[in-house]
């Protein structure tokens, strides 16, 4: 089984990749590391660009740490052909999108993709959270569909959840396992259920840890650490949350509430005022800390409406 896991794997030549941002262009770079080679498509030139940008500096990082065995970075970015050409998809034995968390927005790309791919082309989502079936269906190819979820940093964390739906067949999911053991990664089978397996037990862990700072157990900072020095965590739930962004957090608290009408899946207040003001985490420069100096500085949150440090101790 083994074996025959490793031969297909091994039968991948071509994937692509749509979107070449935070994870797209992970999922981009490890799979050119890989061997395999990737066609990535992007809606602007721009956006091409900044994710080659990302790929470029995290092979660099890869390299000078002696990770990308005997394989130069040049060799590795030479497998990968940009494109804003949804065409360039036409031979790819697998798809996966890594496009905005907005079931709407995927849902477009899907019908667009439709007539585009190969008939055996195996389509896979990247979502954080949405039912994988909504987007299955929406294809002319439900059978040839998959969840894959990959964590951040893609280049780092080994786990992929590997979806499959009422749907997937036996075949499919075969090729999704066959392709996530290539990449060197861990599968994890997950069911078709809001947050599957990891969002569903860590979101509501970082929700939890916004309402005690809102209902003043301990600082931010405090929080934080407590975290990494008495659990182990590598990072602490805000600087976590700051990490994978607080509107993606927003989305996938949305689409958990909707699933399971529990109120530990809702967000809370300071949640959804950070992500109005603009205030979405590392990407934005400002989260529950702030980025734009040095070292992240816990951000004023406002909490009970207190006026800032500086202004208090101004009088
Ligand atoms: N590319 C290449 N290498 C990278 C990298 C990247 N983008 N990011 C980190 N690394 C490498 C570094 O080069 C470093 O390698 P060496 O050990 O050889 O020096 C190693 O990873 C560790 O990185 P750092 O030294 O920079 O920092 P760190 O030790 O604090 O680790 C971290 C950073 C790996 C992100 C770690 O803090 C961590 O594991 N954090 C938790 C991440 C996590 O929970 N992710 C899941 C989020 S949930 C999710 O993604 C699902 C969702 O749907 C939202």
């Amino acid at each position: 089984m083994e074996q025959a896991t490793a031969m297909l794997g091994a039968n991948i030549v071509s994937v692509g990749v749509i979107g070449c941002g935070t994870v797209g262009h992970a999922i981009t770079q490890i799979t050119a590391q890989a061997g395999i080679g990737v066609t990535v498509v992007e809606i602007s030139e721009g956006a091409l660009a900044a994710g080659r940008a990302r790929i470029s500096r995290s092979l660099a990082r890869l390299a000078s740490a002696e990770k990308l065995g005997d394989q130069t970075p040049e060799e590795i970015e030479a497998r990968i052909h940009g494109t804003l050409d949804y065409g360039d998809l036409a031979d790819c034995r697998l798809v996966v999108e890594a496009v905005y968390e907005d079931l709407d927005t995927k849902l477009r790309l899907w019908r667009a993709l439709d007539g585009v791919l190969a008939a055996e082309a195996v389509c896979a989502t990247n979502t954080s959270s949405l039912a994988v079936i909504d987007q299955a269906v929406a294809t002319g190819r439900p059978e040839r569909f998959v969840g894959l979820h990959f964590f951040n940093p893609p280049q780092v964390m080994l786990l992929v959840e590997v979806i499959r739906t009422v749907s997937t067949s036996p075949a499919a999911l075969e090729l999704a396992l066959a392709y996530v053991a290539r990449l060197g990664k861990e599968p994890v089978p997950a069911a078709d259920r809001a947050g599957f397996i990891v969002n569903r037990l860590l979101v509501p862990y970082a929700m939890d840890a916004v309402r005690i700072l809102e209902a003043g157990h301990g600082s931010m900072p405090g929080i934080d650490t407590a975290m990494r020095a008495g659990a182990g965590y590598p990072m602490g739930p805000f600087a976590l949350l700051d990490f994978i962004g607080l509107d993606i957090v927003l989305a996938i608290c949305e689409t958990m509430f909707a699933e399971y009408r529990e109120q530990r899946f809702s967000a809370p207040p300071t949640i959804r005022r950070l992500v109005a003001a603009g205030f979405l985490g590392r990407k934005s420069g400002r989260g529950f800390y702030d980025y734009s100096g040095g070292e992240p500085a816990p951000a004023d949150l406002a909490l009970g409406g207190s006026p800032p440090a500086a202004a208090q101790a101004a009088g």
